[in-house]
């Protein structure tokens, strides 16, 4: 028989020729941190996952460099929230940002930049009486931010709000204040998506009013995550982030085939939520883990955030040394 594909799926040959790999460095984990804490707490809606001191958050990014993973991303909680979102410029996620760069040098520390986990109506900007996002002291504030995360020694800081003009805005701050070097993941094609509720949950960032869909994106869009993407580039973003993954697998391979920049796929706390209690009930196993983050990489994705980091690293490590 001329072509028999069975003949490449035999043991000692399938690995030659397979196409994609998962490893521990394409995988980022998130980190959460509170400063209404002496303790950390495990996350309700996301189990297996707690908020941090910053004492346990240290000890957890030096548990997340021993397994191999090269980054975290932090989210932090503040004590207060008030309506412009003043205390994102100085709190818990500059302080966790210092001292897990002193105390575990070898992992690159990616920092979230919005407002919503810090604003009291939990929308990720300044807004009017009527809900709507302010963009121009919006962009200010978001600058300020990333500056300040910069001077606490950040090296990743990755905007996740959709603003028009805050890769420009963060870009032209970073650079003006001399942080040239620090380089800008952002979340550029991000969808209002049903997917993210267990995190609003986890850090308390549902909006009181209203919702995201003045600028998040339409799941029924496609075309305009390409707009969106191109935008970002041009603004300067050096890393293109798409979220949720496994609902836009197609966006992610549109992405990559169109710009080939790096990509980032955030596969969300609602997919995590998804595959965790299916798994608990018995009706999945934990294969499922490798296979849903290697369809990511499959797609075009560059690295992954997952909330399946520390279990997939482990995984990952184990297979090495059974081979
Ligand atoms: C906004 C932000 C969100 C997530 C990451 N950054 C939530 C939102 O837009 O409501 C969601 C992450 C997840 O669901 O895991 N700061």
């Amino acid at each position: 028989m001329a072509h028999r594909l069975s003949r490449l799926r035999k043991k000692g040959v399938a690995t030659l020729v397979r196409e994609t790999s998962l490893c521990v460095e394409d995988l980022i984990c998130p980190l959460f941190v509170d400063e209404n804490l002496q303790e950390p707490i495990e996350i309700p809606s996301l189990p297996g996952f707690f908020r941090h001191t910053v004492k346990t958050a240290v000890r957890e990014a030096g548990e997340i460099a021993d397994l191999g993973l090269p980054a975290v991303i932090l989210f932090g909680v503040p004590q207060r929230k008030d309506e412009s979102g003043t205390s994102a410029l100085s709190g818990i996620v500059q302080d966790t940002i210092s001292n897990v760069k002193r105390f575990v040098p070898g992992v690159t520390v990616i920092a979230d930049v919005c407002l919503c986990e810090y604003t009291a109506h939990g929308h990720c900007g300044i807004v009017n009486e009527r809900g709507e996002i302010l963009d121009s002291p919006t962009l200010e504030m978001l600058r300020r931010v990333a500056v300040s995360y910069a001077k606490a020694g950040v090296d990743i800081v990755a905007p996740s709000g959709m603003i028009d003009g805050m890769v420009h805005a963060i870009r032209t701050g970073l650079d003006s204040e001399g942080f040239d070097r620090v380089a800008i993941m952002s979340y550029a094609a991000k969808y209002c998506s049903g997917f993210y509720a267990p995190f609003r949950t986890a850090v308390d960032s549902a909006c009181a009013f209203g919702d995201r869909s003045q600028h998040q994106m339409d799941p029924a869009n496609a075309n305009e995550a390409i707009r969106e993407v191109g935008l970002d580039i041009s603004e300067g973003a050096d890393i293109v982030l798409v979220k949720p993954a496994l609902p836009y697998l197609d966006v992610i391979f549109r992405v990559k085939q169109t710009f080939g920049v790096p990509v980032a796929a955030y596969s969300v706390s609602g997919e995590y939520a998804m595959l965790r209690s299916a798994m608990a009930n018995g009706s999945l196993e934990r294969d499922v883990i490798h296979e849903s983050l290697l369809s990511i990489k499959r797609a075009g994705a560059d690295m992954i955030i997952t909330y399946f980091a520390k279990e997939a690293a482990a995984n990952l490590r184990q297979e090495v040394t059974r081979r």
